[in-house]
């Protein structure tokens, strides 16, 4: 039987990649994508997330979320192009034709609470991009933490950051709400942060080899890790030449393959203060801080294994 999934996503080249791999995977079942603001603002998120399943030809209900961090005005400062001069890797909308679909008339916080509220059967959650809507959520009703059976978050760093020196995007850029769900009580929760995006890059040659399957969803797929690879290229020293992260995917590969990464019970909070520090997440490799682990830490990706599955997902 396909496992349920609800994405939640700031759309984004990445996060496009991991709904076509949540979409076409034939042992998942995708309820539903919420989205929020983060890569790019709220009304390009959302537009980008019917774009991707309308490209697939897939009819998933898409529920817009939250344009603004639970506490703060915006993000924590402001933000400007991250490497001046060089490819963004997301751009604003997605390089595939304008949506024609809708989105739904409930909200995603609103979806969240009553589909768990609801649900009879697993229902993985993901969010792959600011906390924003699932801290909303939680506050709302504080007993989605004991409804929500498993969580994968992307999100975090431990040895360097891609927004400040320790501090991942994701985190950085709603940093009380990461706080909110990392301290909700929620179970099964697994981190998927970049030491762990960072083992599992696609390359040039897999980007050729997705081009030639010829699918809208392979085609899309090379088409957008292009345009990350020339970003990484040009302006982020942290990943080999000619390959780029494809974070998001990851946390999706996991759920159906969860050896693709390997994990280590931890205890891991979050910094909210500080220009320089804040959302910098603090994991806790060496018990010092004597707390129980609250979720389990990914370290470490299969790369090839990982590749293979976009492949063989969107062969057909
Ligand atoms: O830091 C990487 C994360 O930030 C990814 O989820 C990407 O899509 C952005 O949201
Ligand atoms: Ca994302």
């Amino acid at each position: 039987m396909a496992t349920k999934v609800i994405l939640d996503v700031d759309t984004g080249t990445d996060d496009a990649v991991a709904l076509m791999l949540a979409a076409l995977h034939p042992e998942i079942e995708l309820v539903g994508a919420c989205s929020v603001a983060g890569n790019v603002p709220l009304e390009f998120t959302t537009e980008n997330t019917l774009r991707v399943f309308d490209h697939l030809g897939k009819s998933v209900p898409v529920y817009q979320g939250l344009s603004k961090p639970i506490a703060r005005e915006d993000f924590p400062v402001p933000r400007g192009a991250p490497n001046p001069g060089t490819t963004n890797v997301h751009g604003d909308y997605l390089d595939i034709p304008a949506s024609t679909s809708t989105i739904q008339d409930t909200h995603a916080v609103e979806f969240l609470i009553e589909t768990y509220r609801a649900a009879t059967e697993e229902i993985v959650l993901i969010p792959v991009g600011p906390l924003t809507n699932i801290a909303a959520a939680l506050r709302v009703e504080p007993r989605l933490a004991e409804w929500v059976p498993r969580t994968i978050i992307m999100g975090g760093a431990h040895h360097t950051g891609n927004l400040t020196p320790r501090a991942e995007f994701n985190i950085w850029a709603d940093p009380e709400a990461a706080h909110v769900v990392f301290h909700a009580g929620l179970r099964n929760v697994t981190l998927v942060p970049l030491d762990a995006t960072h083992k599992a890059l696609v390359s040039r040659d897999d980007c050729a080899a997705l081009r030639a399957l010829g699918t809208p969803a392979a085609e899309a797929t090379a088409t957008f890790v292009e345009r990350r690879i020339k970003g990484y290229d040009e302006g982020q020293p942290m990943s080999r030449a000619g390959a780029a992260p494809v974070h998001d995917a990851l946390c999706v590969a996991a759920v159906v393959q969860p050896e693709i990464i390997t994990t280590q019970d931890l205890y891991v909070t979050v910094e909210t203060h500080g220009e320089v520090t804040v959302g910098e997440t603090i994991i806790d490799v060496a018990g010092r801080s004597k707390r129980q682990p609250n979720m389990a830490v990914a370290f470490d990706a299969d790369e090839r294994a990982f590749v293979r599955m976009l492949l063989d997902t969107f062969a057909g």
